[in-house]
């Protein structure tokens, strides 16, 4: 069993996080082109999520974190850690990527409506479901929090809700 998925939407710090954790992290970014047969016009992987979990147990050894925005949908991974960002703020991280203003909305939505943590919770226990906003935080500190919480020394059950972010666009 891998001990934590790190999910949440794009931009929310998953990578740049991990990479700053003292914990062995499997990237399923490095696992999308044998999970996927095809691209998406805008060079996205269509991914196959049993495809995924297959190449997730070969190669998942001794990870103790799996970082990803479909982390939170494999078997094996006992807990899971969704990251958040205010909208607002995470309108400029996308704005540094390639990404289309249709993708950005996209994605803005998707974190105001807090659809990963929908997701995660239908899927696991809510008991094992953390949030941790990296809103006004640097990737760092974010990461020291984290190494706090796997030492049982910090909670984060903050209740996180962005909802209200979607009136001001319309
Ligand atoms: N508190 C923070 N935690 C994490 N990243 C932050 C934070 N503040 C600013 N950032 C910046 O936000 C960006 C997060 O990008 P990153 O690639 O880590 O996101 P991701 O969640 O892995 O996205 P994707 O799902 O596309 O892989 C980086 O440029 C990082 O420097
Ligand atoms: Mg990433």
């Amino acid at each position: 069993m891998v001990r934590y998925a790190l999910t949440g939407t794009p931009g929310t710090g998953k990578t740049t996080i991990s990479n700053a954790l003292n914990k062995k992290t499997l990237h399923l970014s490095e696992l999308y082109s044998k999970a996927s047969e095809e691209k998406t016009t805008s060079d996205e992987w269509l991914i196959d999520v049993e495809k995924l979990n297959r190449a997730f147990h070969k190669k998942k050894g001794d990870s103790f974190i799996v970082e990803g925005h479909l982390s939170h949908t494999l078997k094996d991974v006992e807990k899971v850690i969704v990251l958040r960002c205010d909208p607002n703020i995470l309108e400029s991280r996308m704005e540094k990527r390639n990404y289309s203003e249709s993708k950005i909305r996209e994605n803005l939505e998707a974190e105001a409506m807090g659809i990963i943590y929908s997701e995660a919770i239908e899927i696991f226990d809510r008991t094992k479901v953390a949030q941790l906003d990296t809103t006004n935080s640097t990737s760092e500190q974010a990461a020291e929090i984290l190494e706090q919480f796997f030492e049982g020394k910090v909670k984060l059950d903050e209740t996180i809700d962005y909802s209200e972010r979607i009136m001001g666009w319309y």
